[in-house]
């Protein structure tokens, strides 16, 4: 039985639902000898703002137990070197290029988008109203009115589809994604890095020069799974599961939970072979469930308290608020 790896997110085809997350897979230049980047069902390049930033002070990275902070500031070249020197080449890859923009406000993203309508080259865009190391834009991923308010001002603007990725520092990420299906998006990506921090205690400093960074890596995949259930439950949009996925087993646990394509991160950096053998893995762990496609096992975790196997296709059911999720569900500790 041969499975159909083909995913839609709304607007948006994808030849199979295995990306890369921007930010951790550079422009992929160097990475082509890593990975069969036509392979990809995706590549999301690093995080575009109208000017080019030099990000944030050193220093940027730190490791941590099941992976690792950083406050990179969105370091990148800007909208104008990226049309002209960038996007040409990763166009050609063979692989879809979604690409993501940052605005400092609501008219800088929209005004991103315009400039990336009816460029072909870009399969879809994704807003990152999420990142957490830039100081401005972050309201965007944390008040619904006001996602739903940008996602709609940038489908407005441009003819590519629309994904919009959500931060997990939010009470409730439910809520958030519902601002985003009401402003159009044909997709939500989630989840963004959790803010932390690092200390060195004897110099009583952080060790990020900017003091606190986002964490990403194998530790936040329980939270990003939490979060894409909470997101399925609630919407019909389809989701784009990111955070902590090292291997088939974590991909499928996503699927499951309810996302309809995942993103690589963090591993990328330590092992960036990882998204062409989880490719290569992934029609046999389809078929262990009896699926033909993806679509067959997206959203069909059973979970305690609600109605068994609630297929993405089917209606939403209501989420709970934060407070009584964890009440629910027996919460920490
Ligand atoms: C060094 C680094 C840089 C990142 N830069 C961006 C970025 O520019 N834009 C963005 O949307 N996400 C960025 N992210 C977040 C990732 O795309 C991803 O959402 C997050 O790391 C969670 O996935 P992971 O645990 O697989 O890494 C970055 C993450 C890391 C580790």
């Amino acid at each position: 039985m041969a499975v159909d790896l083909s995913v839609r997110l709304g607007r948006l085809a994808l030849p199979n639902p295995v990306l890369v997350a921007s930010g951790t897979f550079g422009y992929a230049r160097e990475m082509a000898g890593f990975v069969n980047l036509a392979s990809l069902g995706g590549i999301v390049p690093k995080t575009i703002t109208k000017a080019p930033r030099p990000g944030n002070a050193p220093w940027r990275t730190v490791e941590t137990t099941g992976g690792m902070l950083n406050s990179i500031g969105l370091d990148n070249d800007g909208i104008d070197t990226f049309l002209e020197h960038h996007l040409p080449y990763l166009g050609a890859l063979g692989s879809p290029i979604i690409v993501s923009v940052a605005g400092g406000n609501y008219d800088e993203f929209v005004e991103l988008a315009a400039r990336l309508d009816g460029r072909p080259e870009a399969a879809a865009i994704e807003l990152n109203i999420s990142c957490p190391n830039v100081s401005h834009g972050v309201d965007f991923g944390t008040d619904p009115r006001m996602c739903e308010k940008v996602v709609a001002g940038c489908r407005a603007a441009c003819d590519r589809p629309i994904i919009a990725k959500l931060t997990p520092n939010v009470a409730a990420v439910a809520d958030v994604a519902a601002g985003a299906e009401n402003g159009g998006a044909d997709a939500i990506s989630l989840i963004n890095t959790c803010l932390g921090m690092a200390v060195d205690w004897r110099r009583r400093k952080p060790l990020l020069g900017n003091g606190y960074g986002g964490l990403s890596g194998p530790a936040i995949k329980p939270i990003a799974l939490r979060c894409v259930h909470q997101a399925a439950r609630r919407v019909k949009t389809p989701l784009i599961g990111i955070g902590g996925i090292a291997n088939i087993d974590d991909v499928m646990e996503f699927l499951v939970a309810g996302a309809t394509a995942v993103q690589l991160g963090t591993v990328n950096f330590y092992d960036p072979t990882v998204a062409g053998r989880v490719l290569a893995a992934l029609p046999d762990a389809l078929k262990t469930l009896g699926a033909e496609r993806v679509a067959d096992v997206v959203g069909t975790l059973n979970f305690p308290g609600l109605a068994p196997a609630h297929a993405r296709c089917g209606s939403p059911s209501p989420v709970p608020n934060a407070t009584e999720e964890t009440t629910k569900t027996g919460g920490a500790g």
